[in-house]
Formats: structure tokens, sequence, C-alpha cells
């Protein structure tokens, strides 16, 4: 998945898919999430936990569909939904509409693990969003 969006004051992270995707149906039925990020260069691990809303044909999904170029809205004019199996890997001619396949989900985070590696011995430290705040310790990585 594509990191679309943050807002660090709102905690809010933001990504774009299918409706028709498997994964609109779990999210849907089960709004916590993880997210998995690795940073190479900086030897760093970010692991995310937060609850998510999947948004379409609101106010959120018309306003990232605004800022998406016409490359990204290709997806969603595909017409066979994501998953079909199917005897034809070329996809046929796009869809008319694309919209009403578009999806945001925006997560909510409640708490990150940090892990940085480093040959001196790796340090990880755990951030809980408490209320108004959050709470932070170091643990044992
Ligand atoms: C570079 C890259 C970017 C991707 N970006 C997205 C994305 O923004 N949204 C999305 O739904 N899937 C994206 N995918 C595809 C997903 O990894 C996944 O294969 C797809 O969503 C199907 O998942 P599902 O059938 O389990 O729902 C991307 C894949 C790659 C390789």
């Amino acid at each position: 998945m594509v990191l679309r969006a943050t807002d660090a004051k709102e905690r809010v992270l933001v990504c774009h898919t299918d409706l028709r995707s498997p994964k609109v149906q779990g999210l849907r039925s089960n709004a916590a999430v993880a997210w998995l990020f690795y940073d190479q260069e900086r030897k760093t691990q970010l692991r995310v936990k937060g609850r998510v809303d999947v948004h379409h044909d609101d106010e959120v999904a018309r306003m990232r569909w605004s800022k998406s170029t016409e490359n990204s809205r290709q997806c969603y004019h595909v017409a066979k939904s994501p998953g079909t199996v199917t005897e034809d890997p070329v996809m046929g001619p796009p869809l008319e509409q694309g919209f009403e396949n578009f999806a945001v989900v925006k997560c909510r985070v409640d708490s990150i693990d940090w892990l940085y590696l480093q040959h001196e011995g790796h340090m990880r430290a755990r951030f809980e969003w408490q209320g108004d705040r959050w709470k932070s310790t170091w643990l044992a990585p």
C-alpha cells in the first residue's frame, strides 16, 4: 500500500484502495489494523497500530479523488474486481466509472513500536496514545 497522506497532529495515516478488494470487507468487519514500515537507510522499523474508517462516495473520498493524478485513477477504472480469477491476465477495456470503486482508508494511530537497528545494540521504544498525550517507554529489543 502506498502511504498517501499523514496528519501528525490528528495521528492519521491515509491510503487508497479499490472498494471491491477483499481487504475492504475485512477492514469493515474488523477495524483494528497494524502497519509495518521499514526504512533501510535509517535502519528503523515502525509497527503502527490503529483503527480504520473506510470512506466511499463521501466528502473524504471526493477530496482525495480530486487530489489524485490521472495515472493513479486508472487503477479504479479496471473492470474486474481485484483478485478475480481470470483466464486473461491482460486487463480489458477500462470502465467509464472509477470513483465508484475508489475507497479511502483512514487510520487513527493508537500505538507505535519503534525499533532502531545498530551494531552497538538495537534500541526499541513504545509510544501509546493516552487520551491527550503520548506515553512512551523504552523496551528491550
Ligand atoms: C508498489 C506497490 C504499491 C501498491 N499500492 C497499493 C495501494 O495504494 N492500494 C492498494 O489497495 N493496493 C496497492 N498495492 C497492491 C497491494 O499490495 C495488494 O496486492 C492488493 O491491494 C491486493 O490485495 P487484496 O487482494 O488482499 O485486497 C500496491 C502494490 C505495490 C507493489
